[in-house]
Order: C-alpha cells, then structure tokens, then sequence
C-alpha cells in the first residue's frame, strides 16, 4: 500500500528545478518499485470512490511512457480527495507516519550536516583564501571516502561502463563550476549572501528551460519569479559587503548546476546507480576536472604560503576545520543524495529551500553578519518566491 501512496507525483515531474532536482528526478523514473500484486485489490476497492485530481495524472502520463496505467494508478490513488469514507488498510497510518519520521530524518541531518559545513567552509576562507584548493579538498575528501569504503565493502561499488563515464562527463564539468563557483564566492562575501543569490536558482532554471530549450511552463511560474529576481536583487543592492565576485560567483553556481540538472537528465537516461554511488562518482571525476585548474589559478607556492600564515595565526586546530568541511561537504551532498530515494522533487526543493534558510539564519548569528532590515527583507521575498515557484511547479 505504501509503495502506491507515498511519493504519488514522483514521476510525474520533468524538472529543471533546484539543485540536483532534475537529476534525481530521473532516477527515481528509472528505479520504480513494482507495486505489490498483493495492495492492488484493497487500492481497487478504495479508488473506486475517490474523486481525483486531473493534473497529477496527465503529467504522469506525459512522463512515463509503457508504465503510464500503473503510474496513472498511483497518482490517483495518493492525490485522491479522502473527504469520502473510504477503506484503508489498517497498517498506512503507521507506515505513512513511519515514512514521514524517515523523511524529517532525512532534512534534519541534511540541514545540520549542511550549516557545519558552511560554517567551517567560511572559517577556513577566512583564514586561507584559496578557494580552488578547498574546493579541490572537498571532492578529495569525498573520493577518498567511497573509494576506501568501496575497497572494504562497506558500500556496494557501482557496476559502470564507458557510457556511464562519458554521460557522466558533462555532468561533472558543470558540478565542477557550479562547486567551485560557489566557493569563491563565499571567500568574498557573507555565506548568507551566497545563500540569498542561490535561493534565486529555479529563475535560472526557468530561463535557461524557455529560453535554449524551448520549454514552456504555466504563467503562475513566471509570476512566481517576480519575488524570486525581486528578493535577490533587493538583497545585492542593500548588502553592505556586497563583492562583485562575491556575487558572480553564486550567479555562475546557479547557472551552472541548472545545466548540471539538464546534462544528468539527458546523460543518464537507462543507467540505475544509486544515488549515494552516482555522487561519488561525480565527485570522482569533478576532482579529476578541478585539480588542474586549481594548480594552474593558484597553485602550490601560494598554498605553502597561505597554509602556514593559517597555522601561525589560527593554531593547529586549522587542520581539523579544513578536514570538517571536507568531511561534511562530502557528506551533506550524500545525504541530499539519498534522501531523494526517498522524496519527490517537489519536496526536494522545498527542502532545499529550507536548507538555505537555516544556513542563512545560522551564518547570520555565528559570524555576526550584519544585516539591514530592507536587506533580510529582500531575503525574505527571494525565499518566498522559491516557496510559491514550488507550488506553481506542482
Ligand atoms: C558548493 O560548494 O558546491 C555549494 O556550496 C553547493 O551549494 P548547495 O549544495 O547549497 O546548492
């Protein structure tokens, strides 16, 4: 029963949304649970006297192709209006509550894994302002990480081939610019301005979607992107330590993970990696794409230099932040990774709004950053406007 109720709409989407939204998207349409045969005659006797909602099942049925019935199916049963008496199995209240614990569970760690590593990230760039070498550490540490669990069995290692690796490319060169991007800004500006700029990431998407690849979208989306460009722009105009670079950067980031979306939507159509592997292997090859880089933008010399003024000024602790939010990039993009084996896009997206949020509020309060009310206030629209560009989406 639960595997008909729990993420009706899964499938139903075809995103260009938040990060990572597009791509997991895709891979839940490729890992679909088969229905139990033995759900299907209580689901039989309770549609029957449900009344349905039309949208959820013609995009369903746009999506999916030969399992279009099936799907059809489920949506109905889940967006169903219960108003009406209807027969449920005792055991779905448990489950469907089990499943939401699972999920806040999820966002929980995710949120919390994600405001430390920011607060390190930033502690760091404080003290060494190298960018490319703390992005490059980040995906090393990550590599490191499922190579050795790999190595020891604690993960199941995933069965690839070539394709995989080519889809996978383009995919990593935009998960490569939109990381690095990111970092360099947050070297130049409050973590909470980064954050306020990412937060404007579903515009980019939308742009992006109509503009090169002809899509279109209801007119309530367009709508939803007036408080979305309107916060940001509020929020860069009243920042008091506004950078250009500080805010290029975020700009770059969003552009380019709404083409790492595209590029791992096209790329992995038929592959089934989970999503924990399909992460390390992005992270693999971006670490491969950035190292070069990195030494030829920065380099050796000036790391030497840079890390020992850090040590001199900060102590030897300064290696156990740099080794933090290493750690914990690594593992707040897995945990956002796995959770959506579990979560639809949309809540996806919604969560990922929310993460944004307790970076902002939580970088606000740790590193004093000072803040002009017209200033949260744009923050507080740009936010909003990601909240009501979800539900235009839906
Ligand atoms: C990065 O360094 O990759 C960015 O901080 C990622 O930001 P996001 O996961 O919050 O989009």
């Amino acid at each position: 029963m639960i595997s008909a109720v729990k993420q009706p709409s899964t499938t139903a989407f075809v995103v260009n949304d938040i990060a990572r939204t597009g791509l997991f998207a895709l891979r839940r349409k490729i890992s679909l649970p088969p229905l139990p045969a033995s759900t299907l005659p209580s689901l039989l006797c309770s549609s029957s006297r449900l009344s349905l909602k039309p949208m959820c099942v013609s995009s369903a049925r746009k999506v999916v192709g030969s399992r279009d019935e099936e799907l059809q199916f489920r949506c109905e049963a889940y967006e169903a209006d219960r108003s009406e008496k209807v027969s449920v199995p005792a055991e779905e209240p448990q489950s469907s509550a089990a499943q939401k614990v699972k999920i806040g569970i999820y966002f929980a760690t995710w949120w919390a894994l994600n405001v430390v590593f920011n607060i390190y990230n930033k502690k760091v760039l404080n003290a060494f302002p190298f960018p490319w070498l703390t992005s490059t550490l980040s995906l090393a540490c990550g590599s490191l990480i499922m190579l050795l669990s790999w190595a020891i069995r604690i993960a199941e290692s995933p069965k690839t081939d070539l394709d995989f690796w080519k889809s996978l490319f383009p995919v990593a060169v935009a998960h490569t610019i939109g990381h690095v991007a990111a970092t360099v800004s947050m070297s130049k500006v409050a973590v909470s301005f980064t954050h306020i700029i990412k937060s404007g990431e579903p515009a980019f998407s939308v742009l992006v979607s109509r503009f090169l690849l002809g899509e279109t979208f209801p007119v309530s989306v367009y709508w939803s992107l007036l408080p979305i460009i309107g916060g940001c722009a509020l929020a860069a105009a009243t920042e008091l330590n506004f950078n250009m670079i500080g805010f290029m950067g975020a700009m770059i980031s969003n552009l380019a993970f709404v083409f790492r979306n595209i590029f791992s939507k096209r790329g992995m159509k038929g592959k089934s990696v989970s999503g924990m592997n399909y992460y390390a292997c992005l992270s693999i090859m971006s670490l491969l794409i950035l190292t070069p880089f990195a030494i030829a933008v920065e380099g050796p010399q000036v790391w030497a230099a840079g890390w020992e003024t850090a040590i001199s000024q900060i102590g030897p602790q300064f290696i156990w932040w740099v080794a933090a939010q290493s750690v914990f990039y690594h593992l707040y993009n897995q945990v956002s990774y796995m959770s959506l084996d579990e979560i639809s896009p949309l809540t996806f997206s919604i969560g990922n709004t929310m993460k944004r949020i307790s970076v902002i509020v939580s970088s606000i309060i740790i590193f004093h950053t000072p803040v002009q009310p017209i200033n949260a206030l744009g923050a507080a629209i740009a936010i909003l406007g990601t909240f009501l560009y979800s539900q235009a989406k839906q």
